[in-house]
Formats: structure tokens, C-alpha cells, sequence
């Protein structure tokens, strides 16, 4: 019996290609940590920035990237309940070790393995892990959303996620996207009002729509901060989880008069009940089957390097990576 796996590996940071694909030693589960048989690897932003070394992680040796993926758990380490053993999860956080999902076996701690619900597939479980766990974090906390209205800017792997879960919980779902494929996207996610945040008259439409939206979910919050305050009721909440541009200048006195409160949330930093949070809110809403797919970029495994490229060009969908069994 072999103890070997494939798996996508990288050793120093750099362009997609520093990634390949080969075998490696199969690697065992330590005290407190689950080996997980991966079915399905998802590629997310930080994954890509990651590897590109734009947030420099320490590389031990060799680094196996993504964090997030689906499978089910063949081995567990000490302390882990051996009744695990067969459990179809969901993984969060995977590559924050040297064991990320984009090969045959993960290895991580056990509450970074999370129960996948049996009629959910193991493509949705793929994109729980940063992308529903954000929008949960950027959505929930600041009190029930039933009867609120929420502006949801953008409808990628988060804003898909962030629509379904505010509706899941009741809220008024306005989506902003940059056209109409993206706007198709937000629809089928559910959103009930879909605008184009490039369109001169997407305040209007929004005011008309919303006597004032109450928590925006913002993944771009220098391009949309003045949007986001033409439409926002006093004492809204701006919760920003993206930048990819220059930090942008808050117009303090403008905020001050809307009472305007912006957060700023990094999953990496959440505190752990924050995070036990979210994984509960998203767990119930896999299991009340409100999380669907967005459209899905399957590559084999072997296309790592087209799939990581493919992210950074900016996908209109969600990349996933068949793993080989
Ligand atoms: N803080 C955290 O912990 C955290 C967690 C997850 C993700 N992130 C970051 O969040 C970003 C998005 O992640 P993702 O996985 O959702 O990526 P994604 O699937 O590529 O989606 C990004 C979306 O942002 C939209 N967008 C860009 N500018 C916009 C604007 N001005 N208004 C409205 N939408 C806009 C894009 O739509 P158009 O191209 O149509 O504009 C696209 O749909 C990445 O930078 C990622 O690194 C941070």
C-alpha cells in the first residue's frame, strides 16, 4: 500500500507558477488533528495572494495551498473521538499549516473540519469555509436582520453568500454588481433588488427601493463609501472584508453626521467565539439548504497553475478543483 499522495505544492513564494503537482509522503494526523480524504479543492482570493507572497505566511519546507475544501475524514490523531472517522466535512483555515486542500489528504486541526450536512454536496462545502464564514462574520452580530434592509456591494464567492444568508434571515436584499452577468448571479442568489453601482442612477434606484439600508456588506468601501452613504438610515453599518487598492480617505465629518459606524473584519483575526459563531450560523443555513452554488470553474488538479491564473483574472464564478480518487 502506497503511503504517497498528489498534491499541488509550492516551496517559495511567487507567480502561479511556483505551483506543481506531484506525489509526496501522505502526511498522518497529529494530537488533536484530522486527516480528511479531500474531494473537492476551492481557490479564494488569499489564496492567490497568498502564494504570491502579498501576505507572507512562513513556508516550512514546502506548502500545499487553499484553504478551503471538502471530504471526509479517514484518520484522527490523539484526543480526536475515532467515531469522526467517515464524517463528510467542510475545511476551514487548511493552509494556514503546510497542509492545504489541493491535493489528495489535508491535515488539520479538528474544529477547522466542520460536519457537511449529507444532501449537501461537497461543491457547496468547497466554499463555505472563507466565503460564507465572511459574509456570516460581516452580517451577524450586530443584532436580529429579520425586517432590515442590507446592501450587499458586489456578487462574488463572498457576495453570493452574503445575499443568501441575509435573506435566509430575513432581511431586504439589495445587491450591487458591475453588470448584467454579475446581476443574473446576484438574482438567482436572491436578491431582491439588483443594481449597477456603475449606473448614475443607482442611489436613486436604491432611496426608492429602501427608506434607509441598515448594514452593508462593502468589498470595496473607497469606491462605494459615497454610495454607501447617500443610502444608508443614521446609525448604519458599514462592515468592510476587502481591499485591493489604496486605503481609501474616510470623510470624517460626513460620517460623523450620519452616525455612521464602520467596521473592519479579517476572518484570520476574529476572535474564537466570533468564529464559533459564524461556523454555527453557517452550518444552520447549509442545513435549511439556504446556501446554493454560484456558477462553478471546475480545472483538475493537475491544472492548478490555469486555476490559481483564473482567480487572479477575477472569475464570474467560483473555482473549484477536482481532486483525483
Ligand atoms: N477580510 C477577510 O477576511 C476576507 C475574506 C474573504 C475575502 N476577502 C477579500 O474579499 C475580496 C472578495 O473576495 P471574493 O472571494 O468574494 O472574490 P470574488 O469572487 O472574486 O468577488 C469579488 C467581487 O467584488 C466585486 N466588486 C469589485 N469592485 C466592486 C465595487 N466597487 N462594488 C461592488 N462590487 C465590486 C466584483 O464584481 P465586479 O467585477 O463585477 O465589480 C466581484 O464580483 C478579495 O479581495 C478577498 O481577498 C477578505
Amino acid at each position: 500500500m502506497t503511503h504517497q499522495m498528489l498534491a499541488a505544492t509550492y516551496a517559495a513564494e511567487g507567480p502561479a507558477t511556483v505551483l506543481s503537482v506531484h506525489e509526496i509522503d501522505r502526511p498522518g494526523p497529529g494530537p488533536g488533528q484530522v486527516r480528511v480524504r479531500i474531494r473537492v479543492s476551492a481557490v479564494n482570493p488569499t489564496d492567490v495572494k497568498g502564494r504570491a507572497g502579498l501576505t507572507p505566511r512562513p513556508i516550512d519546507g514546502l506548502q500545499v495551498p487553499h484553504m478551503d475544501g471538502a471530504g471526509v475524514i479517514d484518520a484522527v490523531g490523539e484526543g480526536v473521538d475515532p467515531a469522526r472517522i467517515g464524517e463528510r466535512v467542510w475545511l476551514m483555515f487548511a493552509a494556514l499549516g503546510p497542509w492545504g486542500t489541493a491535493a489528495q489528504w489535508a491535515v488539520v486541526p479538528a474544529e477547522h473540519a466542520i460536519g457537511l450536512a449529507d444532501d449537501a454536496s461537497f461543491d457547496l462545502g468547497a466554499t463555505l469555509g472563507v466565503p460564507a464564514m465572511t459574509a456570516a462574520v460581516c452580517l451577524f452580530g450586530g443584532g436580529s436582520l429579520a425586517g432590515r434592509d442590507v446592501l450587499v456591494a458586489g456578487s462574488g464567492a463572498v457576495g453570493h453568500a452574503a445575499i443568501q444568508l441575509a435573506r435566509w434571515a430575513g432581511a431586504r436584499v439589495v445587491a450591487t454588481v458591475s453588470g448584467p452577468q454579475k446581476a443574473a448571479i446576484a438574482e438567482r442568489a436572491g436578491a431582491h433588488l439588483v443594481v449597477n453601482y456603475r449606473d448614475p442612477r443607482a442611489v436613486q434606484a436604491i432611496r426608492d427601493w429602501s427608506p434607509g439600508i441598515d448594514r452593508v456588506v462593502e468589498v470595496a468601501l473607497g469606491p462605494n463609501l459615497e454610495l454607501d452613504l447617500a443610502v444608508c438610515r443614521r446609525g448604519a453599518t458599514v462592515v468592510t472584508y476587502a481591499i485591493d487598492g489604496p486605503d481609501p480617505v474616510i470623510p470624517v465629518r460626513r460620517c460623523m453626521g450620519a452616525g455612521l459606524s464602520l467596521r473592519f473584519m479579517l476572518l484570520y483575526s476574529e476572535p474564537s467565539p466570533e468564529l464559533a459563531a459564524a461556523i454555527r450560523v453557517v452550518r444552520a443555513a447549509v442545513a435549511a439548504g439556504a446556501l446554493t452554488m454560484p456558477p462553478i470553474i471546475r480545472f483538475p488538479l493537475s491544472q492548478i497553475v490555469a486555476a490559481q491564473l483564473a482567480q487572479e483574472a477575477g472569475p464570474v464564478g467560483k473555482i473549484l478543483i477536482d481532486v483525483p480518487q
